[in-house]
């Protein structure tokens, strides 16, 4: 495997909540690398794939050609429009519909993306190339208290008002063009205030708060799982792996929504990966999968 191919997180458990069986259909709204969607094509499920990036897509059908899948559909756009996307492709009353959030390590990896504090690359840190905000532009508009809001509400970062106050302070003279040039003022603030962070790097909350806003994350869940539920047959399932407490939060009000005998909550506390896949794949450590089923 390279080092920028994307493992799939917790596929067995994927393929079990989803109860794939030959001749069902499933949406996997997330493709990224196909490795979720190879694994239904082998159980025998027909897939309709979606993707906000066109590179996903285009790795997903070199990998399903190579591995001698011939019948599958891939569609570029936003799970947020998922049940336009279905209908379109002749995907209703589907048996399940998987979301696995974030991003994959190959949009990590490449440093053009700005999505990694730990390579140089511009802020730009949309994973649709046609969306038109970029964290540069957050960073050099926005004003201190919503800087303050997007990292203290979204990122959850202690330091927001500190990190806010400097980023306004230096971009009168030079505004942020670079991964580094951010990474280095958050680093620098948590030095000068003496803090410091337990097992991730001091960026990773602001790096994240941008990459959520930039690409609208929240919004597109919210309404990507109420389109999944409408897609769903009596029976189908929505599986979803989230990566952070954001996201697993509107999973979880998301679920409270619904009517109590329209749904059936398949797992009450949320899944986590084994130690033995965290182990072989440390970007597993914080999924957290959660599953219901329509009924
Ligand atoms: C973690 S990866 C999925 C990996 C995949 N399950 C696999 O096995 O390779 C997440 C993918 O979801 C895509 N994505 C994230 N948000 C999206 C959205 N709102 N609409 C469509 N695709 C989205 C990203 O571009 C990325 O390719």
């Amino acid at each position: 495997m390279l080092a920028n191919e994307h493992k799939s997180v917790m596929l067995q458990e994927v393929i079990d909540f989803l109860n794939v069986k030959p001749g069902r259909r499933f949406i996997d709204a997330t493709t990224g690398g196909g490795g979720h969607i190879e694994a239904i094509l082998k159980m025998g499920g027909e897939v309709l794939g979606i993707d906000q990036d066109p590179v996903s897509l285009n790795i997903t059908r070199k990998r399903l050609n190579e591995s001698g899948f011939s019948v599958f559909k891939l569609v570029q756009g936003n799970f947020a429009n998922l049940q336009k996307i279905a209908s379109g492709v002749g995907f209703t009353h589907v048996d399940g519909v998987l979301f696995d959030l974030g991003f994959a390590s190959f949009q990590l990896e490449d440093s053009e993306r700005g999505l990694s504090f730990l390579k140089e690359g511009p802020l730009d840190m949309r994973l649709d190339p046609n969306l038109g905000v970029t964290a540069a532009d957050l960073i050099n508009s926005l004003s201190e208290n919503q800087l303050v809001g997007l990292f203290r509400e979204v990122g959850e970062e202690r330091l927001a008002q500190s990190i806010a106050r400097q980023i306004v302070s230096r971009r009168v003279n030079q505004p942020f063009l670079t991964t580094q040039d951010l990474k280095k003022l958050v680093e620098d603030v948590y030095a000068r205030k003496g803090f410091t962070t337990n097992h991730i790097h001091p960026a990773t909350k602001v790096f994240m708060s941008l990459r959520i806003v930039v690409n609208n994350e929240f919004e597109n869940l919210k309404n990507g799982l109420e389109q999944a539920f409408q897609t769903l047959k009596i029976g189908g399932r929505i599986v979803v792996i989230s990566f952070h407490s954001g996201e697993d939060r509107i999973v979880k009000d998301f679920v409270k929504t619904l009517e109590k005998d329209k749904v059936k909550i398949l797992v009450k506390k949320p899944l986590a990966p084994t130690q033995e896949e965290i182990k072989d794949n440390p970007r597993s450590r914080s999924a957290k999968l959660r599953a219901i089923e329509k009924i």
